[in-house]
């Protein structure tokens, strides 16, 4: 299983339900790598959504509160295992074909799984607050770099093997 995530210089990932940046070419590389395969999230960010799946993507949202929302290609788990075994098992989706996508607390239910990280480096440092949420802390001895992809518009991303 793979993880995406856009992270700012102080490691924030998102503001509320939001990004706090717009980075147009880095949302075509997400859809570029996620199009056509099985993407796990967070609840919350399901909400961002607003009840409109991403289109050519299976969605698995981890949850333990959320109804089944009986949309086509939309699954709700409420364990971070059931959301392995229904990506595997119910979207027939395994190893690069699955992607980790967020939120915050997601990225860290879902760590056990992740093999490989796709971070895109936001050059930013937004402004702290009461909604900011972070990628959790990962310590430097789980991970080994793999790559570095350059981006138009100042943007990289950085690519990790987990250990
Ligand atoms: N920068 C990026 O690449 C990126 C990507 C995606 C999202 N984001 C941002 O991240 C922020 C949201 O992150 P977040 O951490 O607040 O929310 P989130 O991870 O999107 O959703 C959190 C919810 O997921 C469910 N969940 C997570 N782990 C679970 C577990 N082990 N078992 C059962 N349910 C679990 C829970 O739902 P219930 O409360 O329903 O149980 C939890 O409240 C937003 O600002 C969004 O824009 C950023």
């Amino acid at each position: 299983m793979r993880l995406i995530a856009a992270v700012a210089k102080n490691n924030m990932v998102g503001q509320g339900l939001n990004l706090p940046w717009y980075y147009p070419d880095d949302l075509a590389y997400f859809k570029s790598k996620t199009k056509g395969k099985t993407i796990i999230i967070g609840r919350k960010t399901w909400e961002s959504f607003q009840g409109k799946p991403l289109t050519d993507r299976k969605h698995i949202i981890l949850s333990s509160t959320l109804e089944v929302p009986g949309v086509k290609d939309v699954y709700v788990t409420q364990t971070p295992d059931a959301a392995a075994f229904h990506a595997r098992e119910t979207f027939k989706t395994a190893g690069e074909d699955v992607w980790v996508c967020g939120g915050a607390s997601t990225y860290s239910s879902m760590w056990r799984y992740v093999d490989e990280l796709y971070i895109t480096r936001i050059p930013e440092r937004p402004p702290e607050n009461k909604g900011s949420s972070y990628f959790p802390h990962v310590a430097v001895g789980q991970i080994w770099y793999l790559s570095r992809e350059e981006r138009a518009g100042d943007l990289r991303v950085d690519i990790y093997k987990r250990r």
